[in-house]
Formats: structure tokens, sequence, C-alpha cells
């Protein structure tokens, strides 16, 4: 049995530490959810000394000791695996936001650092679309004031879609103006990187008392037309 342990242990070690890539990753998270940095570790590393830092400032150690927490501000929110590396964050805040680094040494010495960026944003909780109907002071036009507001989320990116189609000239504006001659569906989508929520609203041709009027010019452009037709 000791013998077996023995022999293996030394190739174990060594393909684990390849394992322990360099590479650097990004990640996004929800404030008041949790997140796994991985530590870029396949399987278990016999690791001597194991930490993660943000800014330089060591969070938690792991050692033959044992686990250490380094930095208050984690106190009760992380978590590091003894054996992966990977670190858990829960109730994760905005401020959690930075760039963390995985480093360590087994037998066969340092581990290759593995950097993740980590962003913190708010979900979107709601998106609401209202309207408002706007008479010209004479009376003879109308038009919708379409107004987008959305509830939680930090940077959040606005877009506006006309009977499905993307508006691009509008992207990232709370309002729209339209008056349209016919019924059309307006909708706001409020998205961010870890979250996106749509409302939707119909508009219909608003009223006006130029109305009237304006209902005479396709008997005018019928008659224009016949009048031209008949004078070839
Ligand atoms: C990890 O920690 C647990 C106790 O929390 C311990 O039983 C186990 O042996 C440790 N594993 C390693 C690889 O250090
Ligand atoms: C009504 O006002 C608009 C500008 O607000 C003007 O362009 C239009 O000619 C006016 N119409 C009449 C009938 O006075
Ligand atoms: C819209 O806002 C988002 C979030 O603030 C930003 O990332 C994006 O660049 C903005 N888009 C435009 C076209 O301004
Ligand atoms: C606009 O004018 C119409 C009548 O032409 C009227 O029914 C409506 O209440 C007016 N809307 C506003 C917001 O003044």
């Amino acid at each position: 049995m000791q013998y077996n342990l023995l022999f293996v242990w030394p190739f174990l070690s060594l393909l684990q530490v390849c394992n322990v890539g360099g590479a650097s990753s990004v990640l996004n998270g929800a404030v008041g959810e949790s997140i796994v940095l991985p530590a870029g570790v396949d399987g278990t590393v016999q690791a001597e000394l194991m930490q993660w830092s943000e800014n330089n400032k060591v969070i938690i150690q792991s050692s033959e000791k044992g686990m250490k927490l380094r930095e208050r501000a984690f106190t009760g929110r992380v978590t590091m695996s003894n054996e992966t590396g990977d670190l858990t964050i829960s109730r994760l805040r905005e401020e959690d936001s930075g760039k963390y680094v995985f480093s360590g040494f087994g037998l066969s010495g340092a581990f290759n650092p593995k950097e993740v960026e980590l962003h913190v944003y708010e979900r979107i909780f709601k998106v609401q679309v209202d309207s408002q109907v706007k008479n010209s002071t004479n009376s003879s036009s109308c038009s919708v004031t379409l107004s987008c507001s959305v509830l939680g989320g930090s940077q959040v990116a606005l877009s506006w879609s006309r009977d499905g189609q993307r508006i691009a000239e509008v992207e990232n504006k709370t309002t729209l103006t339209v008056s349209p001659s016919r019924e059309e569906f307006y909708s706001c989508t409020a998205s961010n990187s870890v979250s996106s929520l749509t409302n939707k609203v119909t508009v219909t041709p608003c009223q006006t008392y130029g109305q009237p009027v304006l209902n005479l010019w396709p008997f005018w452009g019928h008659s224009v037309f016949i009048l031209q037709a008949a004078g070839r």
C-alpha cells in the first residue's frame, strides 16, 4: 500500500504542475450571488502553499497548517478548495470587482500564476415602458413619447425596437418620440453582462383635431391622378 503511493505520487505532482496554466480569464458575477474563480488546476494538486490575492493583497492561504483568511472584507464570504485551489466568493459586492491572482508552490516548484478578472454587476430587476400622447400647441399634429425606466442594474445599455426591428439611432436613449400612422409595437430592452429584460408597448395612431382634413387627402390624390390620366 505504502509502496504504491510512493511510486505514483511524483508523477502525479508533475502532471498537476503542468496543468496549472498561466492563462488569464474574465468572469462576470451578479451582486448577492456566488462565483467560483478556477485556479486552472485539473484534478488535485499536491501543494505546499496556495493562495489567492487581489490587487497584491493576499485574501486567503492554504498550507499544511490549514486555511487562513487574510482579508477582512471577505470574512465569511470566501472558501478555497485545498485540493483544486478554486476560490468561491459568495454574497458578491460590486466592490469585489478586480484582478485576482492564484499562486503557490508544490514539491516540484512554483505553479504558474492564474489571473482572473472579475466584474460584478447588479442584476436588472424591472423594465417599464410608458407612453404619453402630446398634441402640438395648435393641435394639428400629435406624437407619442415613449419612456423606458429601469429598476436595478449597473452599467445598463438600452435598445429600442419597432415591430421587432432594432432602431439603431436611439441606443441608450431613455425616451423615443414617434407618430405612427398605424398600430406599431415598441419594445425597450435593458441589458448588462449578467441580465437582460424587455418590455413592450402597443402604440396606436394618435388623434388630432386636424384628422378630418387629413382624411380628405386620399380623395385629392385620386382626382389628380384621374385628371392626369385623362390629360394623356
Ligand atoms: C483538505 O482539508 C480537509 C479538512 O478540511 C482535510 O481532511 C484534507 O486532508 C485536506 N486535503 C488536502 C489535500 O490537504
Ligand atoms: C401647427 O404648428 C406647427 C408647429 O408646431 C406648424 O408647423 C403647423 O403649420 C401649424 N399648423 C397650423 C394649421 O397652424
Ligand atoms: C450604452 O451604454 C452602455 C453601458 O453604459 C455602454 O457600454 C455602451 O457603450 C453604450 N452604447 C452607446 C452606443 O453609447
Ligand atoms: C389631443 O387632442 C385630442 C383631440 O384631437 C384629445 O382627445 C386628446 O385628449 C389630446 N391629448 C392631449 C394630451 O392633450
